[in-house]
């Protein structure tokens, strides 16, 4: 949460800022601002809302600094307003600090600073780092020096950017269980959260690790331990495609994003399931250079060479139970994960909200498999969920779309989505890739565990090769799913429910419809809407039932029933050509047959497209939906 960046070399700064901040918008959007040493004068232009409007700030001043740096916030510490946003100054306004996270101390930080005579013009708890980098440089006369002192005071996990008009050739960026990445040009320097925010200048980049600290000038950057010992790494080179980011003729990324998932499923699908005689095979990837060829370079594969499974056929058969961790929509796809595996493996899987494991006893050993799912690989709480598990001598395994990303450096196991930036805040498609990768993993687990035969496996993989295909017929009637959605565009309240591989099918519909519309919506199991939630159900609310022929299909149904004899409005996601369906409710929105199993990667589509249409027939910001972010950094 929140976006980092600076820039020094010789162009203007506030354009290359802006840029990167475009790339950092999905981080938060409460806020921007950039601060610019210009003609030996530090000089702040900041504005509330959208990058937009710090941008016509830029336009209309037309700065020609070649330093600075940049930020754009989502609020943790004080209202989203002009005052809090960053960049944050000292008392000297000569230092300006940029900030992503909390800083836990900050109250008796601030107090002391205050019994000193300092003064605050923001609630944020961003301004005691500037004031105390301020007051201890008044005795070192050294940035370097106030900046090691000043981490010593401060408590929380962290990322900020630092400059200074008495330093106006450098930069600093410290990094406290946060991510930044320096990128390298040719006598220039960029500075950002995420290193996708680098790769349109250059794919050179210097990660710094945790408790690091960096000094950044034109000519590249020295790395600092938090205890003053200088580090050395050498640059890594990311793919050298950088990410087009564009709406490709779609009115929104959102809506785009929701129609890559056939392709999103195929790239997948390709890139670990050779063919369905095959074993599943999650081997390291190899990225290909610019000439489409995998390269040999050991600095380009530095990257590559951390993904894949190195589980040995002995680790895979002696693991005896599998916790999960991930949060929101994340969470939603583990669940299928656990049934999937359970399923496929006869293996106990647990899954917990990620933030939940905090200050609990994780029930994790040397024989567990702990698996942490984030399609941005930035999420605190789950890292530092896997982190706990790893204490424990758990093995460990990530699922994310972004092989960069900190999660990816935290465990040697991981599985790379390949869905692409994913730029709209709610989850789409990274949300099918994840539970892709859950249907690969539980038949690469029953594999090499023998726990299913030669001739089950090959069926799955060919039902799973026949999935993009039945999403693209849903995909096709497209239409008809958006003026059957529209019937319901003035509800207040939504109820979604599901049981078995679609109870987190519902949960994840809700939750959908919540980011995009800001109706209010929950997801239940079927079987629980007796035990309490069928009391909210009147002619008012809608009732959205998942609804596919297995195992479950009649409970459902009589469920879907008692929502009906309490007059709610009913609409079902189910199979064609189902009569009992077409009888029992008002709308249907209808997906091809499928088998119970694979059905949540199918049941969801309708939803993500329901909730797209109301929130954009509400003339919501779909793709930005307020108070979010993509990447949640705060605990
Ligand atoms: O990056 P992650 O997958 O770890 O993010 C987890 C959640 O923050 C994320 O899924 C969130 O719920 C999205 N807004 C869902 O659309």
């Amino acid at each position: 949460m929140c976006g980092i960046v600076g820039y020094l070399g010789p162009a203007k700064a506030a354009p290359v800022l802006l840029s990167e901040l475009r790339c950092l918008e999905y981080r938060g959007y409460d806020s921007a601002g950039v601060a610019i040493i210009q003609d030996g004068e530090l000089s702040v232009l900041k504005a509330a809302g959208k990058l937009n409007n710090l941008e016509k700030l830029i336009t209309d001043n037309k700065p020609t600094a070649t330093v600075g740096i940049g930020h754009t916030r989502w609020a943790t510490h004080g209202v989203p307003n002009d005052q809090n946003a960053h960049p944050h100054l000292d008392a000297s306004k000569t230092i300006a600090v940029v900030h992503n996270g909390i800083i836990e101390n900050y109250e008796e930080l601030k107090d002391e600073l205050i019994k000193d005579g300092y003064a605050f013009e923001s609630d944020t708890d961003t301004e005691v780092i500037a004031h105390l980098i301020s007051k201890v440089y008044e005795t070192e006369k050294d940035m370097l020096k106030a900046i090691f002192k000043t981490v010593g005071l401060l408590r929380g996990a962290y990322a900020l950017g630092v400059v200074s008009q008495k330093h106006p050739d450098k930069i600093y960026a410290i990094n406290q269980h946060y991510s930044l990445s320096v990128g390298l040009g040719n006598n220039e320097s960029f500075l950002a959260s995420d290193s996708m925010a680098v790769r349109q200048y250059t794919n050179k980049v210097v990660r710094l690790e945790q408790s690091e600290i960096a000094e950044i000038t034109k000519e590249g950057v020295r790395l600092f331990a938090f205890d003053g010992k200088e580090v050395k790494r050498r640059p890594m080179s990311l793919d050298s495609n950088p990410y087009v980011i564009d709406k490709g003729g779609y009115k929104h990324f959102l809506l785009k994003e929701i129609h890559e998932q056939p392709l999103v499923l195929r790239q997948t699908l390709a890139k670990y399931l050779v063919h369905p005689t095959k074993p599943v095979s999650f081997i390291p990837h190899i990225t290909p250079n610019s000439n489409g060829a995998a390269t040999n370079n050991e600095e380009e594969n530095q990257l590559s060479k951390s993904y894949g499974v190195h589980l040995t056929e002995m680790e895979l058969k002696g693991i005896d139970r599998i916790q999960v961790v991930a949060c929101g929509t994340a969470y939603h796809a583990s669940l299928v994960g656990k049934l999937i595996i359970e399923q496929l493996c006869n293996l106990p899987v647990s899954v917990d909200i990620a933030s939940e494991i905090r200050g609990r006893r994780l029930m994790v050993n040397e024989s567990s498999l702990t698996i942490a799912v984030s399609q941005s690989g930035e999420t605190a709480d789950t890292l530092a969920a896997l982190e706990e598990a790893k204490k424990l001598g758990s093995f460990t395994l990530g699922i994310t779309n972004r092989p960069d990303s900190h999660l990816s450096q935290i465990t040697p196991n991981l599985i790379v989505t390949e869905c692409g930036i994913e730029v709209s805040v709610a989850a789409t498609k990274t949300y099918l890739a994840q539970l892709t990768s859950f249907y690969l993993l539980g038949i690469y687990l029953a594999e090499a565990r023998g726990a299913i035969t030669t001739e089950h496996a090959r069926k799955l993989k060919s039902d799973l090769n026949a999935i993009p295909t039945l999403l693209e017929q849903i995909l096709a009637k497209e239409n008809e799913i958006r003026l059957a959605s529209l019937k319901y565009a003035d509800a207040h309240d939504v109820v979604f429910i599901g049981r078995g591989f679609n109870y987190p099918t519902a949960l994840e519909g809700a939750l959908k419809l919540k980011e995009l519309s800001y109706i209010h919506a929950s997801g239940y199991a079927a079987g629980e809407l007796k035990h309490g939630p069928i009391a909210v159900l009147d002619s008012k609310v809608p009732v959205v039932t998942v609804l596919v022929p297995g195992v479950v299909y009649e409970k459902t149904l009589s469920n879907a029933q008692e929502a009906r004899a309490r007059n709610a409005q009913m609409i079902a996601v189910a199979v064609e050509g189902d009569e009992q369906a077409a009888r029992t409710f008002d709308t249907v929105l209808s997906i091809p047959a499928v088998d119970e199993f694979f059905s949540p990667l199918l049941t969801v589509v309708p939803m993500q497209l329901m909730s797209y249409f109301i929130a954009d027939y509400l003339g919501k910001d779909v793709d930005q939906p307020r108070n979010l972010a993509k990447s949640v950094t705060v605990e």
